[in-house]
């Protein structure tokens, strides 16, 4: 049986702001569901559900994250662009490898052993990219703000 390591939700990764936080476990969700089928020598048919959800993912929460940083102007929204580009490339990469070596298992060429071992491979990448992108980008994003908002909060009830 192969071990994946399940991403727990910690305060490593809360971002102090609640929409951030509600949609980020959704992602949680996502990678963990791909970590539970690996587990279960699953993965290879986890794997093709995960890359429709995960550009859907990205669809919906990067806009809503990305539209956030700008209104507030956040000084790292920039590399947050960066970051989500990175995250499409690499769906959009395993997507590519995953097609290429079912060809080849169907062909006679490859195996299920090599779609297994893109499964692991894939969700290792999407562990990492999901714990260092939030843990660190966004949340300074969150927290960034919250500042913001707090201190607007503040000049209100002072006037
Ligand atoms: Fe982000
Ligand atoms: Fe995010």
């Amino acid at each position: 049986m192969t071990e994946v390591t399940r991403i727990e939700w910690t305060e490593a990764l809360k971002t102090s702001h609640a929409g951030l936080d509600n949609q980020h476990k959704e992602l949680l969700a996502m990678v963990n569901e791909l970590g539970e089928a690996i587990q279960q020598g699953q993965g290879a048919a986890a794997i093709k559900r995960i890359f429709a959800c995960a550009l859907a993912y990205a669809d919906w929460h990067f806009r809503y994250e990305e539209e956030l940083a700008a209104k507030y102007q956040c000084p790292i929204a920039e590399r947050n662009l960066r970051e989500h580009e990175a995250f499409r490339r690499l769906i959009a990469k395993f997507e590519q490898e995953y097609k290429a070596a079912r060809t080849a298992e169907l062909s006679g060429q490859g195996s299920s052993d090599a779609v297994e071992a893109l499964a692991v491979n894939f969700h290792k990448q999407l562990t990492d990219w999901t714990v260092s992108h939030i843990a660190v980008v966004d949340k300074q994003i969150g927290e960034y703000v919250s500042a913001v908002t707090a201190d607007k909060a503040k000049a209100a009830t002072a006037c």
